[in-house]
């Protein structure tokens, strides 16, 4: 079986292999992986794994349903605090909740969704203030979360009951990668583990209540919440009351931090480039002249707010890692990879193939100016039967919001030096206090 391994990256330590070097400088680690080929084995501790960046490799992982699985350890600790969701399931129950969850996200009610994103960038702005630094990662993520739980549940939803569920949300978001990558977590009495039960309890209690309160009262609110109570799988079955709860956690999971990221990082980005900046400024003051959040109906007029989000997301995918096991023996770019093997597809390495992308590391959205990427080179919401389903909504999201920024702000690092992004389950640029000018 070993006959036709991949290279082992170099410089891994005894017992800790390489998680040293991916939790102390992960990117720069990362960059040197394709050096040794488009498929390589690391250590993770005492676990191997396998890191595919080239283009083939990738799809065939991303597509090939009988090999490969969203089985294993990782995929069964997140399972184990968010329940069998559309985007960890296994794929044996995937198809059926795939097509259960799907029409709550079909276009035609995005302009209703994006009603919410509007209301909520609005709500977040009229909180900053001019010279008073604001951590912009934790802002798109309070912007994020809000938008999920607003689109969820809809304005059914009191004030203070959607806000203790957002900060719930938030405690989670944060607890449950800590969990997957140091179990012992939640074995010590820390204050932490304290602070997160409670907002596991106050999460699923506050789901429940709403799920019985939607089911009692039987109003359809527009929401994706009324939408997944009216759905039913090929057998006419509705989802059973778990498999709902689940759903709904997933959605929020799936959706909030990715986005989120998405948003901190292109916010980043502008401000350390004043041609960029200029660019947005010019489309945004054209579209936006007095400042007003950006809408729906305003975003075939803000292509470049939209190049600016492409372009995040290829240097800074935020799945940049998207994982599977292998179910059986199986041949990948010419090695032969044991059953049960973790294969990581790395789209961060995939998106920098100096091949498929000039000037791999320069940041440059005009590169989508004519729609020209390379298929298969660019793949921020993955490929294949579980690509994304929210890949409209997440990007109608980041573009208006980058939009009503830029219309009202110019953005400053509060402090000098580079970003120190945190490859948590989404590749996150971490705390990144930034002073806001006003434009206007
Ligand atoms: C910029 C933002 C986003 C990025 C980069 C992103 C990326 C991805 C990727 C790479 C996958 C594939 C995972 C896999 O194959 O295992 C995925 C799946 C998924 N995403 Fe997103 N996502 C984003 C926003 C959203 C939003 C806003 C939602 C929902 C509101 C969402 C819901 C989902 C769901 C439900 C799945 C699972 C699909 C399936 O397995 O059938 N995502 N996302």
């Amino acid at each position: 079986m070993h006959a036709n391994r991949p290279a082992l990256a170099p410089g891994g330590l005894p017992l800790l292999g390489h998680l040293p070097a991916l939790l102390s400088r992960p990117l720069a680690f990362l960059d040197t992986l394709p050096a040794h080929g488009d498929l390589v084995r690391i250590r993770v501790g005492p676990r191997e794994m396998y890191v595919a960046s080239g283009p083939e490799a990738v799809r065939r992982v991303l597509t090939d349903r009988t090999g490969y699985d969203r089985t294993g350890p990782l995929y069964g600790k997140i399972r184990a605090f968010l329940g069998n969701g559309l985007a960890s399931c296994p794929h044996a129950d995937h198809p059926r909740l795939r097509r259960i969850v799907q029409p709550a996200f079909r276009p035609g009610l995005l302009p209703h969704y994006a009603g919410a994103m509007t209301a909520e960038t609005a709500a977040l702005l009229a909180g900053w203030r001019p010279g008073r630094a604001v951590d912009v990662t934790r802002e798109a993520f309070r912007l994020t979360t809000a938008v999920a739980v607003r689109t969820l549940f809809s304005a059914g939803l009191e004030p203070p009951a959607a806000e203790a569920l957002r900060a719930a949300l938030d405690v989670l978001l944060r607890g449950i990668y800590l969990r997957v990558v140091l179990p012992a977590a939640d074995l010590l009495p820390t204050p932490a583990r304290r602070n997160y039960r409670r907002a596991l309890a106050t999460w699923r209690s506050g789901v429940a209540a709403i799920i019985a309160d939607h089911r009692a009262r039987g109003i359809d609110r527009g929401d994706v919440l009324a939408l997944l109570l009216a759905a039913r799988d090929e057998h006419g079955r509705p989802l059973a009351e778990d498999e709902l709860a689940d759903q709904v956690a997933t959605l929020v999971l799936a959706g909030a931090e990715t986005t989120s990221s998405a948003l901190a990082w292109s916010l980043r980005l502008v401000a350390e480039h004043p041609e960029v900046e200029r660019k947005l400024h010019a489309e945004v003051d054209a579209v936006l002249p007095d400042g007003r959040p950006a809408e729906w109906s305003d975003l075939p007029r803000l292509p470049y707010a939209a190049r600016v989000i492409d372009e995040a997301l290829r240097l800074y995918p935020p799945a940049w890692a998207i994982s599977r096991t292998t179910t059986r023996p199986v041949e990948l770019d010419g090695a032969e990879l044991p059953a049960g093997a973790l294969v990581v597809c790395c789209l961060y390495l995939l998106q920098r193939r100096p091949e498929l992308f000039p000037r791999p590391q320069e940041f440059d959205p005009d590169r989508f100016a004519d729609g020209g990427m390379p298929r298969g080179g660019y793949l921020p919401f993955g490929f294949g039967a579980t690509k994304c389903l929210g890949d409209r909504f997440g990007l109608a999201e980041a573009v208006l919001a980058l939009a009503t920024v830029a219309a009202r702000w110019r953005l400053r690092p509060a402090a000098p030096g580079p970003v120190r992004p945190v490859p948590r389950l989404v590749l996150s640029p971490g705390p990144q206090p930034m002073l806001p000018r006003a434009r206007r």
